[in-house]
């Protein structure tokens, strides 16, 4: 039996390279051949071994995978199929998709939708999915163009830049926060009409500042989170998503009940498929990322992950890293 060589962390220890057998990895109807993934913050946690991400030992790290289907034992997937997965488990509680070979259950599956590259899903991956779901969830409780400006923090991140690529490609007047000085020619060249410093954050501290965005994208949690609480128009909206700031919100109820302000949870990895699926339809259409390439910090391999995981978690990178896995 062939071996597959993945990146497989157990309890206690930073993950490491492995040779494993298909009967070794978690159950699944689908087998695919894993051409890419990319580095998400979660995956940068997985692979260091640092904050509780995955849920059981050993486990191949890897939040998402791209590649094409070899074996399926569920009727709508054949061999030769381009597919991708995103959450739902994979690279938590599942064998992920740090591998060149990946098993998943069927129901997992989406079809690498009509005009996106292997490459450019994991590109895209987690980061672009839920950027993506998050301008869809603002979109349903009112945002619309012509409203004022947008504002996304953790702008200079995986989530972060897409989000400002896509609101901007809307026709948003986006604001990127960041505490990078050096960041303003990359953010303006991905649609940034203005960058502005968090340290703002720490100088704001009444419960109602300024209103002046009409939603925020929030990848930072903490003490940004609560300023964006403070400073968000009447009936705007905040997707709350990230947590690389803190994971604690000190906020007063002054904004929800005198400025009708939503606070809109964004959680990914558990999507029901019927949204995946439009979520990904729009990424090729109407929100159809157009700096993808400036995006793309690089591409590593396996070999190459932890030190891209670490550099990661140092806040100092720009965009995405994709994984090549073959
Ligand atoms: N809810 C979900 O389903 C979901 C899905 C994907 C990601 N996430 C979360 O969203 C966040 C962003 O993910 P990502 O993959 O884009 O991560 P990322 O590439 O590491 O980006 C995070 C960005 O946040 C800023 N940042 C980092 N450390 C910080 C700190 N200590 N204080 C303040 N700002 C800090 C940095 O941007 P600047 O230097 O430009 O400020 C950094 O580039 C993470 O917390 C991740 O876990 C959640």
């Amino acid at each position: 039996m062939k071996t597959i060589r993945a990146m497989r962390v157990h309890q206690g220890v930073p993950g490491a390279l492995e040779d494993m057998l298909l009967d070794d990895l978690a159950a699944g109807e689908v087998v695919i051949e894993a051409h890419y993934s990319g580095v998400n913050y979660k995956d940068a946690l997985a692979v260091t071994g640092r904050g509780r991400i995955l849920r059981r030992f050993p486990l191949v790290a890897g939040v998402d995978v791209s590649g094409v289907v070899v074996e399926s034992a569920d009727a709508r997937y054949t061999p030769g199929d381009e597919v991708l997965v995103t959450g739902c488990g994979l690279g938590e509680s599942h064998d992920g998709g740090y591998a060149e070979t990946v098993r998943v259950p069927a129901g997992w599956v989406v079809p690498l939708p009509s005009g996106l590259s292997l490459f450019d899903a994991m590109a895209l991956g987690t980061a672009g999915f839920t950027a993506a779901l998050a301008i869809d969830r603002l979109e349903q409780n009112g945002l619309q163009t012509g409203q004022g400006p947008v504002i996304v923090s953790g702008a200079s991140g995986g989530v972060g830049s897409i989000a400002i690529d896509l609101l901007a490609g809307q026709g948003h007047e986006v604001v990127a926060l960041s505490r990078k000085r050096d960041a303003l020619d990359y953010l303006a060249a991905l649609g940034a009409a203005e960058v502005i410093d968090t340290g703002l954050v720490a100088a704001e501290t009444r419960p109602l500042e300024e209103a002046r965005w009409a939603a925020a994208i929030d990848n930072v949690g903490g003490e940004v989170l609560a300023w964006l609480t403070r400073t968000v128009k009447p009936w705007g909206s905040i997707a709350g998503i990230g947590l690389a700031g803190g994971h604690e919100l000190h906020a007063t109820v002054m904004p929800f009940i005198l400025r009708g302000v939503s606070l809109l949870g964004i959680t990914s990895a558990n999507c029901p498929m019927e949204r995946r699926l439009k979520i990904w339809t729009r990424l090729v259409t109407d929100l159809k990322p157009r700096h993808l390439d400036r995006i793309v910090a690089g591409t590593v391999t396996l070999d190459e992950l932890s030190d891209t995981a670490e550099e990661i978690l140092s806040g100092q990178h720009r965009g995405r890293y994709v994984v090549r896995l073959r």
